[in-house]
């Protein structure tokens, strides 16, 4: 074991987040679209390995109460809250256990849904091979693995900075800081204009905006250990796991698509696993979120009615510019704004766009990250509630000022001053009560939150 790693997250809190394509629900929509039907989410069983203070699979026990969550992690501190929060909010489908990767006995083929985010890239080989090993021992026949992890070549130059930051942090210049660090070279690099200077400025502010702690753990982290795809691909083989495709279907930087590149990349179409490391190598992509199954799943491509019982979520605003089939497309998703609709739904709201056309600007869309398929719908809330009530999880979360996470399994970080306000969302004020606890001038920017908070799905209905 890894005495510097193990004490970090013994010793220190990790930032809690969820994070939606770590959700079976995309899991299984992505799984699906690379041909292998998974179980049913409504009665599934789940393992979420390295699950630190459950703030990922909580709020998924939560709202599937007739599934079955396992969670492990070997920090004891961590998996103390993540029970404390299940035991206070009544969340009684989920057992978390303390345990390491390495010795812990799977039950062998139990898990429909395997969720690994965050841990391969941060531990040693040794736990690598072994966080692989429990994917295959866990998976049942038709499950469904995701394994997050950083890659290169898009990780090079974080690696060089992270460098140079763990250096110039110990300097009388930064006194320890890691911010100071990072301030340094955002500073040394504003004025640059030619393309590397800029290109390493965007890394400067992307690796400054996770913030001092989850670059504690992240990039400063005692090992951070990226690599290719292809490595990846072998060891899965070596493991005898199959890889199916990515959970997170959009590309991380789509801006850096070009219509030459992709013309070029489909030549190697033969080898698509080559023409995804070209892809990578291309874009600068430095984040997989891997999915993988057993080699003798049954696979069939989807059908049309099966794609169009899946729901898209939007990630990104759609620009809407004219009257193109594109246009009645994206018109048609703007009321699901913080929601998921069913596409047969959404195609049954447009007219005058054939099967295909639709589809196809759909998946253009996933691909450039404005939209993610998930198998679950969420149609928007009407109104407020009479009385608004953030559920039990989100209550507590608030109060151990943890962030609070919406609808679509997304984290919302709260100010401290709408926190006050949201802590009285306990079902127990009307609107109108809650507005008249707050100064007449503040009263527009609570109505304003209350309205934001309503819209994703934050509020329990009457
Ligand atoms: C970077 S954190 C990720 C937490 C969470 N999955 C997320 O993505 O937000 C890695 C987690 O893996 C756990 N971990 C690392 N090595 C482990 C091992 N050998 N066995 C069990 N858990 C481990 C750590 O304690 C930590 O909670």
């Amino acid at each position: 074991m890894n005495e510097t790693v193990e004490s970090l997250y013994e010793s220190s809190e990790y930032p809690a987040m969820s994070h939606p394509v770590a959700h079976p629900s995309a899991m299984a929509a992505s799984a699906l679209l690379s041909g292998l039907r998974t179980p049913a989410l409504h009665n599934a069983r789940v393992l979420e390995v390295g699950c630190s203070q459950g703030h990922h699979i909580l709020p998924i026990a939560r709202r599937w109460p007739d599934a079955q969550f396992t969670a492990i992690d070997y920090s004891s501190s961590a998996i103390a809250v993540a029970k404390r929060v299940a035991s206070e909010t009544n969340i009684n489908n989920v057992e978390f256990i303390q345990a390491d990767v390495r010795d812990w006995q799977v039950e062998a083929g139990r898990y429909d849904y395997v969720i690994a985010h965050g841990v391969l890239s941060w531990v040693d080989d040794v736990c690598k091979a072994a966080l692989l090993r429990l994917c295959r021992d866990a998976l049942s026949p038709q499950g469904v693995a995701m394994i997050s992890y950083n890659v290169l070549p898009g990780w090079t130059a974080r690696q060089s900075l992270a460098q140079m930051t763990r250096a110039l942090k110990n300097t009388s210049l930064c006194q320890g800081s890691t911010m100071a660090a990072l301030e340094f070279f955002d500073h040394a690099l504003k004025n640059r204009i030619d393309p590397y200077g800029q290109y390493l400025r965007s890394i400067v502010i992307a690796t400054t905006k996770k913030g001092p702690r989850a670059i504690e753990f992240d990039d400063l982290g005692p090992i951070n250990d990226p690599c290719y795809f292809t490595q990846f691909i072998q060891w899965i083989s070596q493991c005898g796991l199959r890889y199916l495709g990515e959970s997170d279907m959009g590309l991380e930087h789509p801006d850096t698509l070009t219509p030459e590149m992709l013309e070029q990349t489909s030549m190697l179409h033969e080898d698509p696993l080559l023409q995804q490391q070209a892809m990578d190598f291309m874009t600068g992509r430095c984040f997989r979120t891997s999915l993988i199954c057993h080699p003798d799943a049954e696979m069939r491509a989807p059908t049309v009615a099966e794609v169009m019982q899946l729901c898209v979520e939007q990630s990104l605003p759609i620009a809407i510019s004219g009257e193109t089939a594109a246009d009645k497309i994206s018109a048609a998703l703007a009321p699901f704004d913080h929601g998921s609709v069913r596409v047969e739904r959404l195609y049954q709201s447009i007219e005058g766009v054939d099967h295909k056309t639709f589809l196809s600007y759909l998946s253009q869309q996933v691909a450039l990250a404005s939209l993610r398929f998930t198998s679950h719908e969420f149609l928007p809330t009407a109104d407020l509630p009479e009385r608004p009530k953030l559920n039990p999880l989100n209550q507590l979360y608030l109060r151990d000022n943890r962030t609070v996470i919406d609808r679509l399994h997304k984290p919302c970080v709260v100010a401290a001053a709408d926190a006050v306000i949201l802590s009285q969302c306990d079902g127990s004020l009307s609107y109108e009560e809650l507005l008249l606890r707050h100064e007449a001038s503040t009263r527009k920017r609570i109505e304003a939150l209350l309205k934001y908070m309503n819209a994703r799905g934050m509020f329990e209905q009457d």
